[in-house]
């Protein structure tokens, strides 16, 4: 036999089949998706808007006053605008130049201009008449005229010393820059946190909508499936499906997809940034690229694997968890929690040894990655820096590089973090996929009959043979009829086949040979439903929703009154224990309520039954659990009850069920004797041995009473 612990490690999607189905969950919202992708986009705009702000900030006005200049009359200072904020000072104007447009200027100025530039000498600045070559700025000094070049065969360039009131003109457009690139800056600033904000809620909004939908066609799913499948998974696995699994998919849709598109907008526009900028410095920082590529190609191929296989523990440990601690009371009963400990520690271990995997593995990429950055910078640091000085690039764009290197490797340190979910909720999809992708054993056929609203309730086994798993024959060869309103018992030894001959007739398994017929169908041709809706079983061991007692026995069935609830209540004789209660038939059960001893459990399971007027009832060793005296009541309830039904019961005491219309003796999975009491006892055959054993016992408790 499978061992069911054993989760199925066998992988049956491909990864685009996965991505495909993933896909066509998120399809309905795909107007959301696009508009949060927008959102994204203007986010990744205005963050990447404010390194270069600073750089503008720096090289043109912190750094501006010692910019190249042309220089006009004041009256001609129209012709200026185009090349920015233009100064007035002396009956002059002055318009700064950046180095482009300087460097085409240089060959041919336009007619009546002239050239000018301030440069710092000495602790104070001064006005030239010509521009001084970048290199030169810092070794130019004073002399009589003017200043004087260290090359250029220490020619002297006409100059002037500028006033504290002259520089506060030419100061004057910087401190209202400054004023309107920090406005623009906490525009920037302002507005990404609340696109932020938006962007995630919608996020939020549309992957749990999606998430919803998808809990809901499983829990949907799994209620139709047949017995067979819960016998073959344990609840605990099925839990994390339905609560686990789904949600590491929300992951995906909430943070991951979008957030690996900024990314993407993200890298892609400090690309195109830096290669604007300045294309040398851009390739530089670019150098290191092909050691990240290398890495994160590394890290995909180990990464997936730990994480596949931690996944896949932490599923068997949840498993695990939820069966033992529902099995608690067996478990200290017998005290096997030294036994249990082990084998939890067991898993707990594998799921520590798994994790700890990943951790090395993330331990390790992320400072390579953190290390590539910064090596990226250096590099900057060192030729940057060194054409800063020669003046072969602005100091502004320095500064604005390495914060877009700094930017740019941002979502590759979170890379990690991001292909961890990618990977949960690919496995997550492959299980809860493989879950959905599992039909029910037992379904409805292309066309099903329709019961009418009244069945006969004639039921034939025709050489049934049944098994639960592969040719372990359960039932053998079994046949019978029982005829409409008839009250049949089954009897025979434990584990000779009743309770699946029950189990059989509202198709909870399906047979491999023979026929089921009710009323001269083939139940395998009616429709599920109308099917279990003409057949009520009351079990043994009987389950109570959370909920109050009138809802336990209405189960949902609004159609049933308060007062067919009492009715039946009254009929098994717990009306008066429930009213004797405080809170009556709205008494909470289990959990926070009262919990019912076994045989109040099969009154009201007997309640539950009556309530739902079947016209075919069926119970199986229902009355096992309540005392003689109560049985007897139920008993007379019951023939009242089966009058004009179909009535199966399963019973071990045989003073229960002599009145019964016909008694089939089950043994071994095959029906041994079929008969009513007195004909099975003339027989002097199996029914007549176990009657006498019964009846023995009975007579030799009675004597020793007396
Ligand atoms: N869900 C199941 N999966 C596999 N085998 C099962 C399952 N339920 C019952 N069986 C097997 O089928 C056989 C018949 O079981 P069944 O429950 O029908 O016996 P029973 O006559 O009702 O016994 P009891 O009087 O103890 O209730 C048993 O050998 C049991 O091991
Ligand atoms: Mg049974």
């Amino acid at each position: 036999m499978n061992d069911i612990h054993i989760e199925k490690e066998v992988k049956k999607f491909k990864d685009s089949q996965l991505l495909s189905r993933l896909l066509s969950y998120a399809k309905p919202y795909w107007k959301m998706i696009l508009l949060c992708i927008t959102l994204a986009f203007l986010i990744v705009v205005s963050d990447l808007a404010r390194p270069y702000l600073i750089k503008v900030a720096i090289d043109g006005h912190i750094n501006g006053l010692n910019k190249p200049m042309v220089v006009m009359d004041a009256a001609d200072s129209d012709i200026l605008k185009p090349y920015g904020d233009v100064t007035l000072w002396n009956g002059k104007a002055y318009a700064r130049l950046d180095s482009e447009t300087a460097a085409a200027f240089a060959l041919s100025l336009p007619s009546g201009a002239s050239k000018a530039q301030i440069v710092k000498v000495g602790g104070s600045q001064w006005l030239a008449s010509e521009w001084i070559p970048p290199g030169q700025l810092e070794r130019v000094v004073t002399a009589d005229g003017g200043l004087k070049l260290p090359q250029q065969d220490g020619r002297v360039i006409a100059a002037q010393p500028l006033e504290s009131s002259a520089l506060d003109a030419f100061r004057k457009q910087d401190y209202s820059g400054f004023a309107k690139l920090g406005a623009i800056f906490l525009i920037a600033v302002v507005g990404s946190a609340i696109l932020s904000y938006l962007q995630s809620n919608l996020l939020q909004y549309t992957g749990q909508t999606i998430i919803f939908n998808i809990r809901q066609q499983l829990f949907h799913h799994l209620s139709r499936m047949s017995m067979s499948y819960f016998d073959r998974n344990p609840v605990g696995r099925l839990v994390v499906r339905v609560t686990q699994d789904t949600e590491s998919l929300n992951q995906l849709y909430s943070q991951v997809v979008v957030n690996l598109i900024k990314d993407m907008i993200v890298l892609i526009g400090i690309v195109a940034v830096m290669l604007q900028m300045n294309v040398k410095l851009a390739l530089l920082s670019f150098a290191v690229l092909p050691f990240l590529a290398v890495l994160t190609f590394w890290y995909r191929s180990v990464i997936r694997e730990a994480q596949r296989r931690s996944r896949i523990i932490l599923s068997r440990l949840n498993s695990f968890l939820a069966e033992n601690l529902s099995g608690i009371r067996i478990t200290q009963l017998f005290i096997r929690e030294q036994r249990q400990w082990e084998q939890f520690d067991h898993h707990n271990t594998e799921y520590y040894k798994a994790g700890m995997r990943g951790t090395v593995i993330n331990s390790i990429f992320q400072p390579a990655i953190g290390f590539l950055g910064n090596l990226a910078i250096a590099l900057l640091l060192w030729y940057g820096g060194a054409s800063v000085i020669e003046g072969g690039i602005t100091f502004g764009i320095v500064y604005a590089f390495t914060h877009y290197v700094r930017q740019f490797f941002q979502p590759l340190m979170s890379l990690a973090e991001k292909y961890n979910q990618i990977q949960t909720a690919m496995v997550g999809a492959e299980r809860i996929f493989d879950m959905l992708d599992e039909k029910p054993a037992i379904v409805d056929t292309k066309e099903p009959k329709r019961l009418p609203a009244h069945v006969r309730g004639e039921i034939k086994f025709e050489n049934v043979w049944f098994a639960y798993t592969e040719e372990e024959w359960v039932l053998k060869d079994v046949s019978f009829t029982i005829q409409p309103g008839q009250t049949v018992a089954f009897v025979g030894a434990t584990g000779a086949g009743k309770s699946s001959i029950i189990q059989l007739i509202n198709r909870f398994y399906d047979i491999q040979k023979g026929s089921i017929k009710l009323d001269g169908v083939d139940i395998r041709e009616i429709a599920l439903d109308d099917l279990r809706h003409y057949i009520s079983i009351v079990q043994q061991d009987v389950f109570l929703f959370t909920g109050n007692i009138a809802s336990n026995i209405r189960l949902n069935n609004q159609d049933i009154t308060e007062e067919q609830i009492r009715e039946a209540a009254r009929m098994v004789h717990m009306d008066d224990y429930v009213r004797s209660l405080p809170d009556g038939y709205q008494t909470l059960l289990g959990e926070r309520g009262i919990n019912l001893s076994l045989g109040q459990r099969q009154l009201l399971s007997f309640a539950r039954a009556i309530a739902f007027k079947p016209q075919i009832l069926i119970l199986d060793e229902a009355t096992s659990n309540i005392d003689t005296e109560t049985e007897i009541v139920v008993q007379a309830a019951l023939s009242n009850i089966s009058a004009g039904r179909t009535t199966l019961i399963v019973a071990h005491r045989l003073s229960t069920i002599q009145h019964a219309d016909q008694i089939i003796v089950m043994h071994k999975g095959k029906v041994r004797e079929i008969g009513n009491h007195y004909s099975l006892l003339a027989q002097r055959g199996y029914y007549y041995r176990l009657y006498e054993l019964q009846y023995k016992e009975q007579k030799a408790t009675m004597q020793e009473a007396r």
